[in-house]
C-alpha cells in the first residue's frame, strides 16, 4: 500500500471511485461490449461496418490490434480493424480519422472505440499515478448523412519533445522487455505530475478556442464541453481561461478517475443518457496527453434516437454475436487441423521460389 489518503486524492484531482477490471476482462472485452451496446442503440447490424477503430494506450497485444480482436468478436464481416495510440488524445484522433473517411466517402459506416485497462499498467507503489488511472470503454457508431452536422472539424497537435513526461518506457523496440524491465517496472506508467498538469492547462484552453474557430464559430456558440476526465482542477482550470461556466462541461471524473482514450466516450455517453446534450447542440470534445499530444474536434449532435431493440430484434442480435463466437471458434479449429496436416511446409504453390546459389 502507498502512503496516501481519501482526502488529498480527492481534493487534489477530483477521484472518489473507478472500475478496476478484473482478471478475465481486457481492453478487447471491455471494447466489445460498449460497441455491442453501441450498435443496439444505433440499431445497427456488425455486417454494417466499414471500419472498426479502437483508441488505446493498453491494446490486448503489440498486435494483433485490439480492433481486430473486437471485429472477430462481433462478428463484422466486412469490417477492416486498427488501433490509434495517441494516448490520452486517441479517441478524438480517432473521430477526426472515422469522420474525414466518411467524408471521403470511402467508408459509410465506422465504429469508434476508446477502451482502457490502465490498472493493468500501473504500478501500484507509485502514489503519483496509481491513485489516477481507471478502466472502461465507450464506443460510438458515426454514419454518413446528408444532413449537415456530426463531426465538423478537428485540430490535432504533437510535441514529441515532452515525451518523457508521461510514457510507458520498457516493452517496445526502445527498450525491450527483459527481466530486468519487469524487476524495475519499465513496464508500467511513468508520469512527470507537475510538469503534464502545466502542460494540460496550457493546451486544453487552445485547443477549444482553435477548433471553435476553424468551424467558424464562436464561443458563444458552444453548448458542451466534453474534456478528457484526468483532474478536475484541470478542467476548471480551462474553464476559467475560457470564461465559460463550469456547468458547460461534463466532468464524471469522481466516478471513473482517468480512463484515458475513453474519458471523452464515457463522459459523452452519459451525458446523453442523461439528458444533458441535445438535438443541434454544438460540442467541444478536447483531450490531451502522453506524446505530447492533445486536439479538438467540434461536433454538432444530429443524432435521431432509434427505438430501443426490443423482443425478436434484441434476440436476433445476441443470436448473430453467438454465430460469431461460433465462426470464430471453427476458423481457429480449422486452421489448427490444416496446421497439424500439413505442418510447417507452406501448402502447394505457396513454396518461396529456390534460388541455386553460383
Ligand atoms: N497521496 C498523497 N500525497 C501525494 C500523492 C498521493 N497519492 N501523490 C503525490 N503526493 C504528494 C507529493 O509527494 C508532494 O509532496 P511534497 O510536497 O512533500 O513533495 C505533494 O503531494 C504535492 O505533489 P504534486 O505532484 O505537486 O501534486 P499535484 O497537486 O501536482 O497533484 C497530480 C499531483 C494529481 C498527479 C497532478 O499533478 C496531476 O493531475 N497532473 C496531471 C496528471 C494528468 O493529467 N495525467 C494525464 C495522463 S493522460 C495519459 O496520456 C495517460
Amino acid at each position: 500500500m502507498v502512503d496516501t489518503d481519501d482526502k488529498w486524492i480527492v481534493e487534489r484531482t477530483g477521484i472518489s471511485q473507478r472500475f478496476i477490471a478484473n482478471a478475465e476482462e481486457t481492453t478487447a472485452t471491455l471494447g466489445a461490449d460498449a460497441a455491442r451496446e453501441a450498435l443496439d442503440i444505433a440499431n445497427i447490424s456488425p455486417d454494417d461496418l466499414d471500419l472498426i477503430i479502437v483508441a488505446t494506450c493498453t491494446p490486448e497485444h503489440h498486435f494483433p490490434s485490439t480492433a481486430s480482436i473486437i471485429q472477430d468478436a462481433l462478428g463484422a464481416r466486412n469490417a477492416g480493424a486498427f488501433d490509434i495510440s495517441a494516448a490520452c488524445t486517441g479517441f478524438v484522433y480517432a473521430l477526426s480519422i472515422a469522420s474525414q473517411a466518411i467524408q471521403a466517402a470511402t467508408m459509410n459506416t465506422v465504429l469508434v472505440i476508446g477502451a482502457e485497462t490502465l490498472s493493468k499498467i500501473v504500478n501500484w507503489d507509485d502514489r503519483g499515478t496509481c491513485v489516477l488511472f481507471g478502466d472502461g470503454a465507450g464506443a460510438f457508431v458515426l454514419q454518413g448523412s446528408y444532413d449537415p452536422g456530426g463531426v465538423r472539424t478537428s485540430v490535432l497537435r504533437s510535441d514529441g519533445s515532452g515525451r518523457d513526461l508521461l510514457k510507458v518506457p520498457a516493452g517496445g523496440s526502445a527498450i525491450p522487455a527483459s527481466y530486468d524491465t519487469i524487476r524495475d517496472n519499465l513496464h508500467c506508467i511513468q508520469m512527470n505530475g507537475r510538469e503534464v498538469f502545466r502542460f494540460a492547462t496550457r493546451v486544453m484552453a487552445d485547443a477549444c478556442r482553435d477548433v471553435v474557430s476553424a468551424a467558424g464559430l464562436t464561443m458563444e456558440d458552444i453548448d458542451v464541453i466534453v474534456p478528457h476526465q484526468a483532474n478536475k482542477r484541470i478542467i476548471e482550470a480551462a474553464a476559467r481561461g475560457l470564461r465559460l461556466p463550469i456547468d458547460k462541461f461534463i466532468v464524471n471524473l469522481d466516478r471513473y478517475g482517468n480512463t484515458s482514450a475513453a474519458s471523452i466516450p464515457i463522459a459523452l455517453c452519459e451525458a446523453v443518457s442523461e439528458g444533458r446534450v441535445r438535438p443541434n447542440d454544438n460540442l467541444v470534445l478536447v483531450a490531451f496527453g502522453g506524446g505530447l499530444t492533445w486536439g479538438a474536434s467540434l461536433v454538432t449532435w444530429d443524432v435521431t434516437p432509434q427505438p430501443p431493440l426490443t423482443g425478436l430484434r434484441r434476440f436476433r442480435r445476441q443470436a448473430l454475436y453467438r454465430v460469431a463466437r461460433m465462426r470464430s471458434a471453427v476458423r481457429r479449429g480449422a486452421r489448427a487441423i490444416e496446421g497439424t496436416i500439413w505442418g510447417s511446409q507452406a501448402p502447394d504453390g505457396m513454396e518461396p521460389p529456390r534460388r541455386d546459389r553460383t
